[in-house]
């Protein structure tokens, strides 16, 4: 922790939390103890970021794709969503931080629209850490109901296709009220995005570890930042014009 430059932190921290099924697996448990046990990760990871001075926080908690494992897995989530969101909810407005949840979360059952719209109006007002879960989220979903929206502009004349810019289509995203992230972390070994964030990720540093999730703590994510702290971001420029702000 010493060695992190707190000036150079990224603003914006997006996370794919893999391997909780290997991890049950490996201990000859159901998929579902793995799910458990990731909890206890979010809430560590969520509490360092807050303490570390990260402002955005997104975790990849289930996806589009995701509706598609077996129905008890789902079931299983679902519940583990809505009993700890509801559990934790204290917890993270006693510690200022605001909840926001992104992704189609019309597919929810009933009391996890309940639960998630309840902790975001609890933790609206907070000024501290905003936590971001995507939930029943696909990139390729959320680009295409921007552009709907986007084309639904078009087609009432208040938007002309030339007028159209990277901010038009970003104001269009569920992500509109965040930068975008600069640390993009996958846990467990895979080397994919996977449908995450694919228009925000395009600068983003990717940090790969093979450390499942459930076994990811705070001195993990600090490992992540040493090693963003340890590149150059060139957005495309050359070294050069990086150390001579040219
Ligand atoms: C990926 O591991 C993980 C998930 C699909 C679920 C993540 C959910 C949690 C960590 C629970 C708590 C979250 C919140 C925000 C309350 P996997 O099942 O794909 O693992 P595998 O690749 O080893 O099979």
């Amino acid at each position: 922790m010493e060695n992190l430059d707190l000036n150079r932190l990224p603003k914006h921290i997006a996370i794919i939390m893999d391997g909780n099924g290997r991890w049950a697996q490996e201990k000859g448990q159901d998929r579902l103890y793995g799910h458990f046990h990731g909890v206890q990760s979010v809430r560590n990871i969520v509490e360092a970021a807050s303490e570390i001075g990260i402002k955005y926080l997104t975790l990849y908690a289930f996806s589009t794709e995701n509706w598609d494992r077996p129905a008890a897995e789902v079931a299983g989530l679902m519940s583990l969503f809505v009993d700890t969101i509801s559990k934790e909810v204290p917890d993270l407005h006693k510690n200022n931080i605001k909840l926001h949840f992104i992704g189609n979360l019309s597919l929810l059952p009933d009391d996890a629209k309940l639960a998630l719209e309840q902790a975001t109006q609890t933790t609206s007002k907070n000024t501290g850490l905003e936590l971001i879960i995507a939930l029943s989220y696909s990139s390729r979903w959320e680009l295409i109901q921007a552009i709907k929206n986007i084309a639904e502009m078009v087609h009432l004349g208040t938007l002309a296709p030339a007028d159209i810019k990277e901010a038009t289509l970003e104001a269009a995203l569920s992500t509109s009220a965040f930068p975008d992230p600069e640390l993009m972390i996958r846990t467990s070994g895979e080397y994919r995005i996977s449908n995450f964030l694919l228009y925000q990720l395009a600068y983003a540093e990717l940090y790969f570890t093979e450390t499942r999730w459930p076994d990811f703590r705070k001195k993990d994510l600090i490992e992540a930042l040493l090693d963003f702290q340890s590149r150059e971001r060139r957005f495309g420029k050359t070294s050069v014009q990086i150390h001579t702000n040219d």
